[in-house]
């Protein structure tokens, strides 16, 4: 096992994106015929370490690490009972003392996967650190993109509702402009990060006109549980009427426009139901589908050393 780690989309290059989702889609076909392929990582053991809830990511890649044969542990630490870095390194410590060969980090702290991997010798996997990156979740919704609209260049997407506190956001606009398409940001001016001009995005205050003429719309949750200042949303009924994708506001898009959400959705204030569910346009289920290829994929190059190494 080589102690390389995924800490972000930042440090990945278009050759490496492309292979990682070629690898994805055989694990795609591989999952569908109900084979596994338990050679792989036997005698591996992973250990899901969540200081945050998930449902999506931490099933995932259990079920990703459990499809390759590796010994699975989940720990949830709840992120009330810890004290930052110093528990941080504590845990650290008390994993490396047990060999653990892939550490998956999901954590409250931007940076605290980062840090994590100064100090184990596990290679480690970003679940998803603070407002900062979400590597798994672009490279998922990458594949559902490309497997939908047949490439993943020249795409015009929408990225809609709270930016501010999404490392979702941040993870995908930073693969679709690595991978040359031009994505928008749509949101009310509360909730769009600073630094948001020199990112290689435009961005729009107005859902309309963000979403005009795009090939794909993703919606984001509203992250109540990062706002620490009051006054960035007025009240949900309000939010939803500016920015809440329907169907009135996703006919601005194509007509072959595709809808997206990393889940989990709050109906009716970031996304209609009719939209969510909509049989041809939502692609919400898919990406969940994707989202353990995915994972299969990237503990796969790891294992290999093939991520970073050619
Ligand atoms: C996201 C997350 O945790 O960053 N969810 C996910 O991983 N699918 C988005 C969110 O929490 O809203």
């Amino acid at each position: 096992m080589t102690n390389r780690h995924l800490l972000g989309i930042q440090g990945l290059s278009p050759p490496k994106i492309t292979a990682l989702l070629d690898l994805a889609e055989n694990y795609v076909l591989l999952n569908r015929s109900g084979k596994t392929q338990r050679d792989l990582l036997r005698g591996r053991t992973l250990i899901n370490l969540f200081f945050e809830d998930s449902t999506r990511t931490r099933t995932s890649f259990e079920l990703a690490g459990k499809r390759l044969g590796a010994d699975v542990i989940n720990m949830s630490v709840s992120t009330s009972s810890v004290s930052k870095g110093e528990t941080l390194l504590d845990t650290a410590a008390t994993l490396n003392a047990m060999n653990c060969d892939l550490l998956v980090v999901r954590h409250n702290q931007s940076g605290a996967p980062a840090l994590l991997a100064q100090k184990v010798e596990a290679s480690v996997i970003n679940a998803g650190d603070g407002t900062h990156e979400h590597p798994t979740q672009a490279i998922l919704d990458a594949l559902t993109i490309r497997r939908n609209k047949g490439r993943l260049e020249g795409l015009t997407i929408a990225i809609c509702g709270d930016i501010l506190h999404s490392r979702v956001a941040r993870s995908n606009f930073l693969l679709l402009t690595m991978m040359g398409n031009q994505v928008r940001l749509v949101g009310p001016p509360t909730l769009m990060p600073a630094e948001v001009g020199s990112l290689g995005v435009t961005v729009h205050h107005d859902m309309r006109e963000g979403l005009r003429g795009a090939d794909i719309v993703m919606a984001l949750r509203l992250q109540r549980e990062r706002m620490s200042k009051g006054g960035l949303v007025p009240s949900a009924r309000e939010f939803f009427a500016f920015y809440g994708l329907d169907a009135e506001k996703l006919a601005y898009a194509k007509p072959d426009a595709l809808v997206m959400h990393p889940g989990p959705m709050n109906r009716g204030v970031e996304i209609d139901s009719a939209v969510a569910d909509h049989p041809y346009r939502s692609v919400i289920k898919e990406q969940v589908e994707m989202g353990v290829a995915v994972r299969m994929a990237v503990l796969d190059a790891l294992a290999r050393g093939t991520l970073w190494n050619d």
